[in-house]
Formats: C-alpha cells, structure tokens, sequence
C-alpha cells in the first residue's frame, strides 16, 4: 500500500517538475521577445496580425491628468509615473519601490486608486488620472488633506501623497466607513515611518467632514 503510494506521489512530483519547466520555457520566449521588439531577430515573437507596434521610439500621446489634456511624447516602456513627473513636472506622486508595492506612487483612474510605477502612460490614454496635485485649490485643501494635517499623519512625507489618493478612491466609495474598513481599504500602501494611526483616523475624520 505504502509502495503504491510512493509511486503516485513521484509521478506527481515528475508532472509538476514537468509544468514548472514548460511553464519557464514558454516565460523565457516571452521576456526575450519583450527585449527584442522592433529588432526581428525572433522568429517566434511575431504579434497577432493587426496587431499595431510602437516603438521603440518615443511615440506622442495625450493623457488627461486632473481635467486638463496634455500632449507629450514617451517611449511606450514609460510608467505613467515617470511620464508626469520627468514629461510634465508633475512630481506630486513620488516614485519608492519601483514595482507595485509600496503605494507611493498612487494615482487615481477612473475613480480607481492605481499604482502609477506599474502602469504604462501610453495605456493611460483615454482615462480620467486624478493626481494628489487636484486636492488643494488656492489655499483651500479637500477634507482628505485637512484630515491629514489635523492628524499630523506624516513624518517623512513620501508615502503620503499616495496614501492621501488612495484614502479619497476609498472614501469615494466608501462614506461611512469603520475603523477596521479603512485598515482594509488603505492596505495596499506601506508607510516606513509607521503613521498608521495617525492616517487611519484622518480617514475617518476626513469622512465626517464630507458627512457634515
Ligand atoms: S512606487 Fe509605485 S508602488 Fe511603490
Ligand atoms: S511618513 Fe515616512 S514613509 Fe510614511
């Protein structure tokens, strides 16, 4: 009984073993075709016919950021990130880790918090980008901002200007929330100097304000 169960378990562990391989061949063709794109050097990475290429050269484009059209020319590997704050001297959303973790880099599109380090400007084409840049008018700050003053919910500053959109795209969605929502809500962004409480009870504060 145990012999047989031996056996069933390597011949699972040799298909797995098989899928892994596979899985990191076909992942390896993928990442060279990436590398070589506009070289035909691949045979293999030919695009679905109709398919439009762009690049490797820089391409213009027009992104809407907080209701005002801009025109400017990126390569199509520019993060939105990169695109405002090096193209646009838009440099409100700050650029930490680079890859999707931390938050600081939160934008909002299309009245979803995204992470702007992970999105291409050429794709954001056509969407509504609403940046921390949008939140105070002459003087006058939106109650996610005064919240966050009033709580005095940051130390460094980096991670907050993230932390403020990613706060408004939930308390847009969500008015009335508790303590434990806004942990969730506000999970994707990583503040290093540790201001948790600080901005977790800005977000309350600032959706009673709106309430009021
Ligand atoms: S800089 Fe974009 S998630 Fe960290
Ligand atoms: S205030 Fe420094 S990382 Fe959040």
């Amino acid at each position: 009984m145990r012999g047989k169960k031996g056996k069933a378990q390597k011949l699972k562990e040799e298909k797995l073993a098989l899928t892994r391989r596979d899985f990191l061949r076909g992942a390896s063709v993928a990442v060279s075709g990436g590398m070589l794109v506009g070289s035909g050097a691949l045979a293999t990475a030919r695009p679905t016919p109709g398919t439009e290429i762009l690049g490797p050269g820089e391409v213009p484009i027009t992104l809407k950021i907080n209701g005002a059209l801009h025109k400017l020319s990126v390569e199509p590997r520019v993060t939105l990130l990169d695109a405002l704050r090096n193209n646009l001297d838009i440099t409100g959303s700050k650029r930490v880790c680079d890859r999707g973790t931390c938050g600081a880099c939160t934008m909002i599109m299309d009245g979803k918090a995204v992470y702007s380090c992970s999105l291409l400007a050429i794709e954001a084409q056509g969407h509504e980008i609403t940046t921390i840049e949008s939140l105070s008018h002459a003087g006058h700050l939106h109650p996610v901002m005064a919240a966050f003053v009033e709580n005095d919910a940051q130390q460094c500053g980096f991670c907050t200007p993230g932390f403020m959109m990613a706060c408004k795209a939930f308390l847009d969605k969500h008015p009335h929330p508790k303590l434990e929502d806004v942990e969730e809500g506000l999970s994707g962004n990583i503040c290093r100097c540790g201001t948790y409480h600080g901005l977790r009870q800005a977000a309350l504060d600032a959706a009673k304000t709106a309430k009021a």
